[in-house]
C-alpha cells in the first residue's frame, strides 16, 4: 500500500514533473476547505494514482561483484578531415527534414540576433538551414543547441548548454505546429515531404522532452523516443511503437565534446560501444527518412568526429599559484590519478567505470540505462547489424571522467547536481537545493564553478531540487578526507587541466 509520502513524491516528481509547488501546501488548503469526506475520497483517488504510477521509475541497481573496471578501444575510423566536419556540422543535412525554412524566413534573416535571443538559442551555430532532397529548404536544430554555451561571456563550441530548461511540456505546441504546417502547405507535396519525417517523430516525441529540474538535459530519452517509432532494419517510420518507454522524464547533464579524444566508450554510463560515426550520427535520427539517408549522413560522420577530436579545453582564464599546484599534483597523484588518469605527458587515461556502489552517486541514471528497451531495439538494428558497428552495452557503473578542462564544465557529475568543484571534494558542503544566476560571468574562481545560493522553497523553475529521483548529490566522497587547505591546493592543480 503506497503511504501519503508516497502520494505526494508521485504528485511532484511523477504525474506532473513541471509542478515545483510543495504539495504539502495543497494538503493543508484542501484540509481547510473541503469536507472530511470529501478529502478522504480525494487522498484515496491520488493513492490509487500514485500506485499505478509506480513503475514509472525503472528498478535500482547496485552492484558487489565488481569495483573498477577499464573498458578496451575498439578501432576508429581516424581519417577525417576536422574542418569539413565543423562544417557539415553547422549546415550539413544529416538531420534530413524540418521546418520549412519559408515560415521563419523573415524573421531569422531580418535581424538573426534578436530571432536567436527570442529563441533561447546559444548562438546562430544552434540550428541549421539546409536543403532537403526535394529541393526545399528547411531548418532544424544542431548538435551546438546543446554542445555548446556562454562561458565568462565567451562562447565555447563543445561545452555542455547547461542554461537551458527543459520544463515546459510540448505536446500541446507540437501538435498545433504539425497541424498548423499541415494545413498550410497541403498543396505542396514537396515542402510536406520535406517535413513530414520531423514532424511524426516530434509529435511522438514531445511528451518525453521536459524534464523535472532545470540545468538537465534530456537527451537519453530523445534518443529512446526517436527511435520508438522506427523499423530496426530499414530505420523507416513504423505508425506502432517498437517498445515502451517509461513515464519518469529521466535526464542528465551535457558532457564537454573535447573529452572525445580520450574515450574508449561513449556517454556517462559508457554504453555507447563501437564505433563513434554510427553514435554520433544517432543523435540526429529525428528527421531522418530511412537507413540510406542514414547512411549518407554517417558516412559524413567521420569529419565529424575528426572535428570533435581536434577540440581542446579552454585555458583557465585567471592567475594560478604554482606552488600551491605543486602540493596539489601530490594529492591528485595520491588519490584521483587511479581512476581519472595522468595529465603530463604521454597522458594516460584508464577508461574506468567505476560501480554503483563504489562510486556511490546517484544509481538511477545508470539504472535507466540497464532498464531502457532501446538497448535491445539498437543491438538488433541498422547501427549494430551494418558495418561499421555499434553497439549498446549498459552497466552498473559510471565512468570517470577526463578531467581536462574541468574548470569550465560545471555544474558536476552526470546528473549536474553538484555546482562546484569545490563541493565535489567536500560532500557536506553540497546544497541541497541551489539555484544560479543565469550570467555566464557569474562563476567562482576560488571553488571552480557556478556561484549559487541555497534555497528552501521550489516555486522558481530555476532551483535544482537534489531530492527529487535521479538528482541526488550524493557519493565520490574520495576528497573528504582531506583537509581545507589540501582541498584548495588540489582544486589549484586541476585548474591546469
Ligand atoms: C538535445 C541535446 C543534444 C543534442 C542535440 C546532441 N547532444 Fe550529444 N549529448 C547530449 C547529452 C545530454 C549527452 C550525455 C548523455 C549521456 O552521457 O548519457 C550527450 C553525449 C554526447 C557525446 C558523448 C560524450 C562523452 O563524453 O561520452 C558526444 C560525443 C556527443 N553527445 C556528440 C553529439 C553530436 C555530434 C551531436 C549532433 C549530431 C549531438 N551530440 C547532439 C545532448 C545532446
Ligand atoms: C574510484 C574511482 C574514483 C576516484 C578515486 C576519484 N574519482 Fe572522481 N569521479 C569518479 C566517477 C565514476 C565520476 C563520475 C560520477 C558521476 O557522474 O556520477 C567522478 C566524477 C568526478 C568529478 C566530476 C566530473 C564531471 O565532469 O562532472 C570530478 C571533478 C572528480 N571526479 C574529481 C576527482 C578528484 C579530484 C579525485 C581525487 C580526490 C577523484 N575524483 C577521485 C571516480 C573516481
Amino acid at each position: 500500500m503506497c503511504s501519503s509520502v508516497q502520494v505526494e513524491k508521485a504528485l511532484r516528481n511523477e504525474l506532473n514533473p513541471t509542478f515545483n509547488l510543495q504539495p504539502s501546501i495543497f494538503y493543508y488548503l484542501f484540509s481547510f476547505t473541503m469536507k472530511k469526506k470529501t478529502l478522504f475520497y480525494i487522498l484515496v483517488f491520488l493513492t490509487v494514482l500514485a500506485c499505478t504510477k509506480r513503475n514509472a521509475l525503472p528498478p535500482v541497481v547496485s552492484n558487489t561483484d565488481w569495483k573498477t573496471k577499464s573498458i578496451a578501444p575498439y578501432p576508429q575510423q581516424l581519417n577525417g578531415d576536422a574542418d569539413s566536419g565543423f562544417y557539415y556540422l553547422k549546415n550539413g543535412s544529416y538531420l534530413g527534414t524540418g521546418i520549412p525554412y519559408r515560415l521563419v524566413k523573415k524573421t531569422v534573416e531580418r535581424n538573426n540576433e534578436r530571432f536567436v535571443r527570442r529563441a533561447r538559442l546559444v548562438s546562430k551555430h544552434s540550428y541549421a538551414v539546409f536543403e532537403t532532397e526535394q529541393g526545399c529548404k528547411v531548418m532544424n536544430g544542431t548538435c551546438f543547441s546543446c554542445h555548446s554555451s556562454k562561458l565568462n561571456g565567451e562562447l565555447v563550441l563543445g561545452l555542455g548548454n547547461s542554461l537551458n530548461h527543459s520544463q515546459i511540456n510540448l505536446i500541446i505546441p507540437s501538435m498545433v505546429m504539425d497541424f498548423g504546417i499541415r494545413k498550410i502547405y497541403r498543396k505542396d507535396t514537396a515542402t510536406l515531404a520535406s517535413y513530414d519525417e520531423f514532424g511524426k517523430n516530434f509529435k511522438h516525441m514531445a511528451r518525453y522532452i521536459h524534464t523535472n529540474n532545470p540545468v538537465v538535459n534530456p537527451a537519453a530519452r530523445i534518443a529512446e523516443a526517436c527511435m520508438q517509432y522506427r523499423n530496426p532494419d530499414d530505420l523507416k517510420y513504423t505508425p506502432t511503437p517498437q517498445y515502451d518507454m517509461r513515464k519518469y522524464n529521466i535526464a542528465s547533464d551535457i558532457p564537454a565534446l573535447w573529452h572525445l579524444q580520450k574515450k574508449n566508450a561513449l556517454y556517462y554510463t559508457g554504453v555507447g560501444r563501437g564505433d563513434f560515426t554510427k553514435l554520433l550520427f544517432q543523435a540526429s535520427v529525428l528527421g531522418i527518412k530511412d537507413s540510406a539517408a542514414a547512411r549518407k549522413a554517417q558516412e559524413k560522420f567521420v569529419h565529424v568526429v575528426a572535428w570533435i577530436r581536434s577540440l581542446q579545453p579552454p585555458k583557465y582564464p585567471q592567475q594560478i599559484d604554482s606552488s600551491l599546484v605543486s602540493i596539489g599534483k601530490t594529492i591528485y597523484l595520491n588519490s584521483c590519478k587511479h581512476c581519472h588518469g595522468t595529465y603530463d605527458a604521454p597522458e594516460q587515461y584508464p577508461n574506468r567505470l567505476v560501480a554503483i556502489d563504489e562510486v556511490g552517486t546517484d544509481p538511477l541514471y545508470a539504472s535507466y540505462a540497464m532498464d531502457s528497451k532501446i538497448v535491445g531495439w539498437y543491438n538488433k538494428s541498422w547501427f549494430a547489424k551494418s558495418s561499421p558497428h555499434s553497439w549498446f552495452e549498459p552497466e552498473k557503473g559510471y565512468v570517470a571522467p577526463p578531467l581536462d578542462g574541468i574548470w569550465a564544465t560545471a555544474p558536476y557529475f552526470h546528473n549536474g547536481s553538484v555546482p562546484t568543484v569545490y563541493q565535489v571534494l567536500n560532500s557536506k558542503a553540497r546544497p541541497k537545493k541551489w539555484k544560479r544566476p543565469k550570467n555566464s560571468q557569474d562563476y567562482d574562481w576560488n571553488k571552480l564553478g557556478w556561484k549559487h545560493k541555497e534555497k528552501k522553497l521550489i516555486l522558481d523553475k530555476w532551483v535544482y531540487d537534489t531530492s527529487l529521483p535521479g538528482y541526488g548529490n550524493q557519493g565520490h566522497r574520495y576528497g573528504d578526507h582531506l583537509s581545507e587547505a589540501q582541498r584548495l591546493a588540489l582544486i589549484e592543480y586541476l585548474k591546469t587541466l
